[in-house]
């Protein structure tokens, strides 16, 4: 096996809107998070990812970006920024900012130029088509964010593209200047000591050379978004997009011990795919399995031995349960089932992403509509498509703004953070947060649980899963009961005794050849 640090690394990913704001006007910053450093160190962080902080606009709160050099003057400046780097360095986690390459806002000024004139030598940095006859679109391509992905502009009467909001206008990435440049902003911040990145989108910067009409999707309903009711056989995926992010990775490999985690919601053989075309061990598309498939312990489990098999022992599988685009996993499973997915998590073999929150049990908030700020959901209203209430601000205490702010935040909060936040976690033995520490301090202490391999396991309970990590003599055996019923298991050969319940009540238990998992209930058992 190759020896991988990023493969064994845990990841929290940071919303910096809503982790912690230091200067009190309602939105997070780069001084509150370094101001959390040490909680992040004590839960067993190894590297933060920043959803972006460049400066922009705000319309998708900075994934349409106005200037990939500078920082967004609501989260600080370049040398807030350069000290939390520092920071972070000096307690050994690492940084990986989040990059936009899809798109940029229309107000960053190479789209200012492009859509200038025709022939400005800009212009051919984004997508332009001149309309159809009749003045329609050029063709039928939708926009995620609800309606056509074609914006008419008057300035030249042609069409630009926008797969996202109409604010955040496609690059060409067929333009080689645009490809030096985005590889220039990626060099530009590893100089300045960036780990890596997350990569947006990552499967859509090539779209169809002939701008074929895209077809229908057959299974597509009315209460699907929109853009669910093509087959985006013309925009995602194209061959071109597989070897420029090949090239992405190599712009990374200049650097020493970086790397790049791909946005790529796409199935398994695919995901499998990718790690082989990269074929470098800097590079990782995410894997959305637990947001993806069912609750079901015979799914979950086909997907996880087939998916650590296929990746193979020279790369690293990973494994997501929530993130800002996401409803939160402990209201899509209830708190029981996800510290039992959250056990899960942290013990599959490769790299854990925690979404910020994940760790406290943190719920959706609702979000009155009239409060909405995602343009998902102020685009398409009356459909509960908007992310806001999984975007909510990080509950740190029962004071009266959770310990986030002394201001009303940007994003209310609920009642439940009351009872629900850091400093209260912290006092109660059995909590969320105490679970997380207990499961990640075995993982680092664990040779088998930190990089061992994943051996798969048979049960004849079908709600039951279960794998070994095996690491030389070492094994570490975990049991998940995806059912709310009590579920009896055959142990496999061997002495063990359970370190580790998700219920946080057993320890050291020595078992014979039988175990009983309570409801929903996970274990950590060694030899
Ligand atoms: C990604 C981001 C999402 C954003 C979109 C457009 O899916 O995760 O938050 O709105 O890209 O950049």
């Amino acid at each position: 096996m190759v020896d991988n640090n990023w493969g064994k690394r845990i990841i929290y990913q940071i919303y910096p809107r809503s982790f912690k704001d230091s200067n009190g006007d309602g939105i997070g910053d780069l001084n509150g998070i370094a101001e959390k450093l040490d909680y992040l160190k004590d839960l067993g962080v190894d590297a933060l990812w920043l959803s972006p902080i460049y400066r922009s606009p705000m319309r998708d709160f900075g994934y349409d970006i106005s200037d990939y050099y500078d920082i967004d003057p609501i989260f600080g400046n370049l040398s807030d920024f350069d000290s939390l780097i520092r920071k972070a360095h000096d307690k050994d986690m690492k940084v990986l900012m989040d990059f936009v390459p899809n798109h940029t806002s229309f107000e960053h000024p190479w789209f200012k130029e492009s859509r200038y004139s025709k022939d400005n030598p800009k212009r051919d940095w984004y997508i332009w088509k001149p309309p159809k006859k009749n003045g329609a679109a050029p063709n039928n391509w939708l926009s995620q964010f609800g309606g056509p992905a074609w914006e008419l502009d008057k300035e030249t009467g042609e069409y630009y593209l926008h797969t996202f909001d109409v604010s955040q206008p496609d690059l060409n990435w067929r333009n080689p200047q645009v490809v030096e440049e985005i590889s220039n902003v990626m060099r530009y911040w590893m100089k300045k000591g960036v780990d890596g990145f997350r990569v947006d989108v990552a499967y859509y910067l090539f779209k169809d050379p002939f701008f074929r009409d895209e077809p229908h999707n057959p299974s597509h309903t009315e209460h699907h978004i929109q853009y669910d009711s093509l087959l985006h056989i013309y925009t995602i995926a194209l061959p071109e997009t597989l070897n420029m992010l090949k090239k992405l990775n190599s712009v990374i490999n200049e650097f020493d011990d970086r790397f790049m985690v791909c946005e790529i919601y796409t199935f398994l053989h695919e995901i499998v795919n990718l790690y082989r075309i990269v074929g470098h061990q800097s590079f990782a598309p995410f894997n959305f399995s637990f947001i993806s498939l069912p609750w079901n312990a015979q799914e979950q489990k086909k997907f996880i031995d087939e998916f650590d098999e296929r990746v193979g022992h020279d790369y690293f599988p990973t494994y997501v349960l929530g993130n800002h685009d996401q409803p939160r996993i402990a209201t899509k499973l209830g708190e029981d089932f996800a510290r039992t997915a959250a056990l899960l998590q942290l013990t599959l073999r490769g790299m854990p992403f925690i979404y910020y929150g994940e760790e406290l049990g943190m719920k959706n908030v609702k979000v009155p509509e009239e409060k909405a700020m995602d343009p998902m959901a102020t685009n398409m209203k009356g459909f509960d498509f908007g992310r806001d209430p999984e975007r909510t601000p990080m509950q740190w205490d029962a004071s009266r703004f959770g310990g986030f702010s002394n201001v009303e935040p940007w994003l209310p909060l609920e009642q439940e953070f009351k009872e629900r936040n850091v400093a209260s976690e912290k006092e109660d033995k059995k909590s969320f947060l105490n679970l997380y520490k207990s499961v990640i301090n075995l993982r680092k202490t664990r040779k088998s649980l930190a990089g061992g391999k994943l051996v798969p396991l048979d049960f004849k309970n079908p709600n039951v899963l279960g794998f070994f990590r095996q690491e030389a003599d070492e094994e570490t055996l975990v049991l998940a009961n995806f059912s709310e019923e009590k579920q009896v298991v055959e142990l496999p050969k061997g002495d063990w005794k359970t370190v580790l319940s998700t219920k946080l009540d057993v320890e050291n238990r020595k078992e014979k050849d039988q175990l009983n998992l309570r409801p929903s209930e996970g274990m950590i058992l060694c030899s």
